[in-house]
């Protein structure tokens, strides 16, 4: 990461036309916890969010209601900053591209370009859709639709000013191609290029005419045109710095743009060439997510099934809804939302493992140490186990604090090591028995506790970019009063010497599931006992290995299958179907498992040798199957 240089994240700035839903929360989340991550580590952090106030979709949306465009802002405005409150976003700025310093700037934008005569005056005619504010050429059209969202698109002639964006086709791939992580996932960068190294780049018409435009920001060197809604809106991540961010440091490139992956051509295309005329340094990354459906569903207001934020979070808790988003699927790619998963996520990881493992904790310390933690920092008296334990936890914790993960937005890959790191103490403690060293050797329950205590607080330094409320909570609860502070809670070497714990309550209750959800439960249970049982022989002829992913790629012409090369003590060839829930990035360098000893079988014309074992979730979803500690490929399975 850039160095002496602070560290700036966005994300997109939303239109005020509409009431913010979970696709505009999962993009300020992301951003969030990065953000959250960043400062803990020490970093100087600028944040910025904000809103979108002008172009037609506003103006249209306010004349409904009877308002002016600026007045129909000013309320819509208030439901992101209170959903943003009630996410417990940290964000250090918020624009609105109504802001008069912003409007000036934009000026002074397109002012330079003109100048510079990268902005020309043309006369020009095209098929318009009107929701999309956009121009499409025939060619673009489907069935002669938007093909963006087809609707009717009328034929408009006029002249217009157009941003020469063609001419920076070029020299677009050449950046992209010599920095690879400029657009992220990798998927969306040959999406990016593929179409940029096929299709002649079109200048950008960045004008409307008044007449038909009102509710913009007029060009400076034309009054009789206002700015394109994407020109202006774009813009803000540059103007922003001008007048909202401290100036004492320097915030330009912005590190990381977090988009959707349906505003990616705007942002990799439009934005990057024009930074390249202004002569500025391209942003070090744009990172496209994938779209949340419902249910298996697309979301959509004339389906009725919006996911309102707010409403979650009454009814599951901030916490909860924040850690679900991220641990559910893999950033880059869509997923599905629906309350029976994240119930299961809340009782599953949140009740049971991590809630478990800190109230457990809290009543064994209070009952057998007066909640007194002596600070044992030497490890002098440690026994072996402990030992072994407190290495195994050590690498896992370097793996998680791993700052390339952060930078890719590998946040379910960080979370499942979170889990593995809570699954690591949940069996220190039940192999170590601290109920019955208390009779037999109370001497070691000192050193005991302090191990779990110590891991406990490690682990609430990095859940807690995640879920900051529950973090700060457990924080409390384990005596770090004076260590609340946010940049403090990743030191390592703490110097206290003792510390005093406090029980509290459960931190997720478990949350009971419906009459008909029990009963599929108890159907499954039965059908697995029925099931026929096999003998020790059979199950030893089965040849389970651990294998570590060298490699990774999809097999061309298929969605589901992926091509992994693993390190099984020998090379091996796999062919598996987890390439909806996978990417081929994610799957490199990570430890699965492997059953072995299969014939060989070829899947569309590539060649497996052996199987990886996954599970499927009732959604239909499919989890490989991971080794919680690191242990050497080709380690056998039993
Ligand atoms: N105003 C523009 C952005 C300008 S940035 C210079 C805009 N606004 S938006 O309000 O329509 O959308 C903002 C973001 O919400 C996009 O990143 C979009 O991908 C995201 N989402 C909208 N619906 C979504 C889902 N169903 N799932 C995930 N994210 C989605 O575009």
């Amino acid at each position: 990461m850039a160095q002496n240089k602070g560290f700036y994240i966005t994300t997109p700035i939303y239109y005020v036309n509409d009431i913010p839903h979970i696709g505009h929360a999962y993009t300020t989340l992301a951003a969030d916890i990065l953000a959250r991550y960043m400062r803990l580590k020490g970093s100087e952090v600028f944040f910025l969010t904000g809103t979108d106030e002008h172009g037609q979709k506003v103006e249209r949306a306010a004349t409904q209601k009877g308002k002016t465009p600026k007045e129909h802002a000013d309320i819509m405005v208030e439901n992101f900053k209170a959903l943003w409150k009630e996410l417990n976003i940290s964000n250090d700025s918020f624009i609105r591209t109504t802001d008069e310093e912003h409007k000036r700037i934009v000026q002074e934008i397109l002012q330079r370009l003109y100048e510079k005569g990268e902005i020309v005056k043309r006369k020009y005619s095209g098929m318009y859709c009107t929701p999309c504010e956009r121009f499409w050429t025939e060619k673009d059209l489907v069935e002669g639709k938007c093909p963006d969202c087809g609707r009717d698109v009328e034929f408009i002639e006029e002249e217009n000013y157009f941003f020469l964006m063609s001419k920076y086709q070029q020299a677009l791939i050449e950046h992209i191609e010599k920095n690879p992580s400029y657009i992220l996932p990798e998927s969306r960068k040959n999406e990016v290029l593929g179409f940029l190294k096929t299709k002649p780049l079109g200048d950008l018409c960045i004008s409307r005419p008044r007449q038909r435009l009102e509710w913009g920001i007029l060009l400076p060197f034309d009054e009789n045109y206002t700015t394109y809604v994407w020109f202006d809106a774009l813009v803000n991540y540059y103007s922003a710095l001008e007048y909202l961010a401290p100036k004492n440091i320097q915030w330009w490139p912005p590190d990381h743009h977090l988009i959707g992956k349906d505003i990616l051509t705007t942002h990799a295309v439009y934005w990057s060439t024009m930074l390249m005329a202004l002569e500025l340094p391209l942003p070090r990354n744009i990172f496209a997510h994938g779209w949340w459906t419902v249910n298996g569903k697309k979301m959509s207001k004339s389906l009725g099934n919006v996911v309102n934020p707010s409403e979650i979070i009454k009814k599951y808790g901030v916490d909860a809804f924040r850690y679900f988003l991220f641990r559910e699927v893999s950033f880059g790619l869509d997923g599905d939302f629906s309350e029976e998963a994240l119930v299961r996520r809340i009782n599953n990881d949140l009740a049971n493992d991590l809630g478990n493992l800190v109230n457990r904790f809290l009543a064994m310390n209070e009952k057998y140490m007066e909640g007194i933690i002596k600070v044992e920092p030497s490890h002098q008296n440690s026994s072996p186990s402990d030992k072994e334990f407190v290495s195994s936890f050590i690498s896992l914790i370097e793996e998680i604090n791993n700052e390339n993960l952060w930078d890719e937005f590998k946040f379910n890959i960080i979370l499942e090591k979170i889990w593995a790191a809570i699954s690591l103490v949940n069996n220190y403690i039940a192999k170590t028995e601290p109920w019955k060293v208390v009779k037999e050797n109370p001497d070691r329950i000192p050193i005991i506790m302090f191990k779990i205590w110590d891991s406990i607080r490690i682990i609430t330094a990095f859940i807690y970019p995640f879920m900051p409320e529950t973090a700060n909570k457990i924080w409390l609860a384990l005596g770090m009063r004076d260590y609340i502070i946010d940049h403090r809670m990743l030191q390592c070497g703490i110097d206290i010497k003792e510390a005093k714990t406090e029980k509290i309550e459960q931190l997720f209750p478990r949350i009971e599931i419906s009459k008909e959800e029990a009963a599929k439960e108890k159907e499954q249970l039965k059908e697995d006992k029925v099931e026929e049982l096999i003998s020790i022989e059979d199950f030893m002829k089965i040849k389970l290995k651990v294998g570590k992913v060298i490699q990774a790629e999809r097999v061309k012409g298929s969605t589901k299958l992926i091509k992994l090369i693993v390190d099984i003590g020998e090379e091996r060839q796999i062919v598996a179907g987890i390439g909806e829930q996978y990417s081929p990035e994610e799957l490199t360098g990570r430890s699965i498992v492997v059953l072995s000893n299969l014939k060989p079988a070829k899947l569309m014309g590539v060649e497996s040798q052996g199987m990886l074992l996954a599970a499927t979730g009732d959604d239909g979803k499919i989890s490989i199957l991971t080794i919680d500690r690191e242990v050497n490929p080709g380690a056998g399975i039993k």
